[in-house]
């Protein structure tokens, strides 16, 4: 075991728990990071780990890319700041044009943000104006974000709702295609239209579709688990959208600019277009920036000031976010992450075969769901072996957090190189060994989500 000093670390978290509110933090282990380059991590105590998280996948080129330092550090010198509320700077006009250039669809257009969240509440505008009508169709186990239109479209945690209410109305929820708990003996055919059957639902009852503005999905979820709808599931979704006048959006701020092996994720379901998109986290390589790219005529929905923000569209963001571009296309990253990702699923695939609480290995690019059940028979979630296994993998120089509590999240930053991902997986092997032996002596306390 490798063993890490963690004393200025813990010094620092005790004294910031005094001043740093709860709501902001899911707790994980003491980690205090002091600086990153590639896929690598250095605490203040000077350990090294691998990042297996990439800051919640918003940094899919890398820590510290140097093409990205760089124009950061450029732009800065020239212009730190004008808000594109009234004037206009030529990193927002380059950016605009190339995010608008990327996305499927030959006609689309623009707006930024600070986060992924605002993101999500633009679609609701945009949705709602464009169709004149008020309901939105959201996922179960969802995470589309933390402001009150966002989270009220989210469906994957008690505490982001919770003593905050009445949220955003007009929201109703169905629930997400689970492709590991299906009923037994069930094709993805079959599954695809069970759960087919449940969207339509709230439609032969309650909810009009001639009142619903759009449905909101991530075509593969990532904090509900790194789970990929059926091919099936999604068209037959988007059909109905197009039959009933309802827009189809995409919620891309976790799964896009790369992390899948596609550009954005909706490109790994061929022939389907959106009508709005949204994108953030690595966008900027993790600076505050996001965008929702639509079309055109969608986007012109609505009259200035229905989305402004003082700090949208920064010059040093958006040079940030042209840098990542170039950068995902030069270093062709979106394909390594493809391949890279191929490997890794082959060899959790092998861990899958030495350790039995490994019940299903889902990998979609480098991004991954790994999920940790008591047993495979009974499928039940294990979040206490999950959170050993992640703690025992920070011991030993790997960082990794968990989603829904069992499940390992395995998202890298896409410019790992091969012997750091073997290097991790060798020490995620060592980690669930001491995890079934119970040799992991971890903090009291609840960890994770
Ligand atoms: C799919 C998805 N949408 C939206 C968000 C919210 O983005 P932000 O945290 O930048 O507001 C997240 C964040 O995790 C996300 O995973």
């Amino acid at each position: 075991m490798i063993s890490q000093n963690h004393r200025l670390d813990q010094q620092l978290i005790e004294r910031e728990d005094h001043y740093m509110a709860t709501a902001a933090r899911i707790n994980y282990y003491d980690l205090v990071i002091d600086h990153a380059h590639g896929a690598l991590l250095t605490d203040v105590d000077g350990n090294q780990y691998i990042d297996l998280l990439a800051s919640a996948s918003a940094i899919n080129v890398g820590h510290t890319h140097p093409r990205v330092v760089k124009a950061i550090q450029e732009q800065a010198a020239k212009l730190i700041h004008y808000t594109p509320a009234y004037f206009h700077h030529q990193p927002e006009q380059r950016l605009a044009e190339r995010l608008a250039k990327s996305a499927p669809g030959t006609d689309n257009e623009v707006v930024f943000g600070n986060s992924g969240s605002d993101a999500n509440d633009a679609i609701i505008k945009f949705a709602r104006a464009y169709t004149n009508r008020q309901y939105i169709v959201a996922y179960t186990d969802a995470y589309h974000g933390s402001t009150y239109g966002s989270m009220s479209l989210s469906g994957v945690s008690l505490n982001m709702v919770r003593k905050m209410g009445p949220l955003l109305p007009g929201i109703v929820h169905v629930p997400y295609p689970d492709c590991y708990r299906t009923l037994p003996h069930e094709t993805e055919h079959e599954l695809a239209l069970r759960y087919f059957e449940a969207f339509k639902a709230p439609f032969d009852s309650y909810l009009p579709a001639e009142e619903t503005a759009c449905v909101i999905i991530e075509p593969i979820q990532g904090d509900g688990g790194i789970r990929k709808a059926p091919a099936e599931y999604v068209q037959l979704v988007y059909d109905f959208c197009h039959q009933h006048g309802i827009l189809f959006a995409v919620d891309e701020v976790n799964q896009g600019m790369g992390r899948t092996g596609k550009m954005w994720s909706i490109q790994n379901f061929p022939g389907i277009r959106p009508d709005l998109m949204s994108v953030g986290k690595s966008l900027a390589s993790g600076l505050p920036l996001s965008a929702v790219i639509g079309r055109r005529e969608v986007m012109e929905s609505l009259a200035a000031p229905a989305h402004t923000f003082t700090t949208a569209a920064n010059p040093v963001c958006c040079a940030a976010a042209l840098a990542t571009i170039d950068v995902l296309a030069d270093e062709q990253l979106v394909a390594r992450s493809a391949n890279y990702g191929r490997y890794a699923k082959e060899q959790f695939l092998a861990l899958q075969q030495r350790h039995p609480k490994i019940g299903q290995v889902r990998m979609y690019g480098l991004n991954g769901g790994i999920e940790l059940v008591t047993d495979r028979q009974s499928q039940q979630p294990d979040p206490d072996f999950a959170s050993d296994v992640i703690y025992a993998a920070f011991e030993r120089g790997v960082v990794m957090i968990t989603l829904k509590g069992n499940i390992l999240r395995f998202q890298p930053p896409l410019v790992i190189t091969k012997t750091q991902l073997d290097t991790a997986l060798t020490v995620l092997d060592e980690a669930m060994a001491a995890a079934e032996q119970g040799l992991v002596k971890r903090p009291q306390g609840k960890i994770g989500w």
